[in-house]
């Protein structure tokens, strides 16, 4: 594993060999992020679900996100444990049946033969659809949980110990949205989404393109974009002309992308995407406890 400096280096040393203790002290024994077990385990029943590389990189994540600053890394490497334990975003993503009109605009696509590093993965929320279910912003913890359910499994189609394939790309696409409005639930909605992925999840988004966004909505960006941080909004990419999508995305749909690929977005879609062994253990294991 590379880093720039050797004090990088010793900090995340130091991150590796006090997180089994903060796991116990500070996060009730949770130790699982997106679907890796984070430290090793010392029960032989679970002890094959340490993969030493994959927690490795996926900690050195949080060390880059927050600048090598150890008390900070170990501080949200806390918090993202606690709220894994409380919000379980794995059952989000793999157990729970989600209202159909959020599941039909959210996408996973895959490139593996793209060669440019961190576009292979790819999640699509086709929001233009939403624009008259005002409804869907009324229950926010639901489509937060679909939200988040949707970030889960796209992180499936990643490699955390690849560095050309350790980040997701994501698109908006805004076609078809008109005449709109955005009231106060839909704003808190938004802003709870936003609030959860800066906080739980980062240095995971390689860029984000919003397409087809009507000129006049323009202004929609500017509202928005105040609860986005600075290091996540300098990824984002505003596209009105939705076609233009293919310069950044080579082999995403040619309709209505400008891709190179002649399928649409409904046949790329990977509709079906595993749990990790770890997860699926866990999985299984709320499974009997709720049942017991
Ligand atoms: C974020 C929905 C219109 C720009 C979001 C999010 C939702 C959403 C649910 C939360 C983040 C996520 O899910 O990834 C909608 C709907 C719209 C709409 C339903 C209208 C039909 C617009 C327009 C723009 C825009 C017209 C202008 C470019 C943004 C930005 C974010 C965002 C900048 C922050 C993304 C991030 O932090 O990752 N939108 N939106 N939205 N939206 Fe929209």
């Amino acid at each position: 594993m590379k880093f720039d400096t050797p004090e990088d280096k010793a900090v995340f040393a130091k991150v590796v060999k006090n997180l089994p203790a903060l796991v116990q002290e500070k996060c009730g024994g949770y130790d699982e992020i997106y679907g890796y077990m984070i430290v090793p385990s010392s029960d032989p029943e679970t002890a094959e679900y340490y993969d030493e590389a994959a927690a490795h990189a996926i900690i050195r994540k949080f060390c880059k996100g927050y600048k090598f600053q150890y008390a900070v890394v170990m501080e949200h490497l806390a918090s993202v444990l606690k709220w894994r334990k409380e919000f379980n975003p794995l059952s989000a993503a793999f157990r729970e049946v989600h209202n159909p009109e959020l599941v039909q605009v959210g996408m996973l696509t895959h490139y593996p033969e793209e060669k440019e590093a961190n576009k292979k993965a790819v999640t699509w929320n086709i929001y233009g659809q939403l624009m008259k279910k005002k409804h869907l912003f009324k229950e926010a913890d639901k489509f937060l949980r679909y939200r988040i359910g949707l970030m889960e499994r796209g992180l499936r189609l990643l490699d955390f110990t690849d560095a050309s394939n350790d980040y997701l790309v994501q698109v908006h696409d805004y076609k078809g949205t008109s005449m709109w409005r955005m009231d106060g639930e839909m704003k808190r909605c938004v802003k709870s989404i936003i609030h959860v992925f800066q906080e739980y999840y980062p240095e995971l988004l390689a860029a984000k393109y919003f397409v087809y966004v009507p000129t006049f909505l323009s202004w929609v960006y500017d509202v928005i974009k105040q609860f986005v941080d600075e290091s996540t909004r300098k990824k984002f990419v505003v596209l009105n002309d939705g076609k233009k999508l293919g310069k950044y995305l080579p082999h995403c749909p040619k309709s209505p992308y400008g891709g190179s690929d002649s399928k649409s977005l409904a046949e790329e879609n990977i509709a079906e995407i595993r749990p990790s062994p770890y997860a699926l253990y866990l999985l299984e294991k709320q499974i009997v406890e709720d049942v017991d």
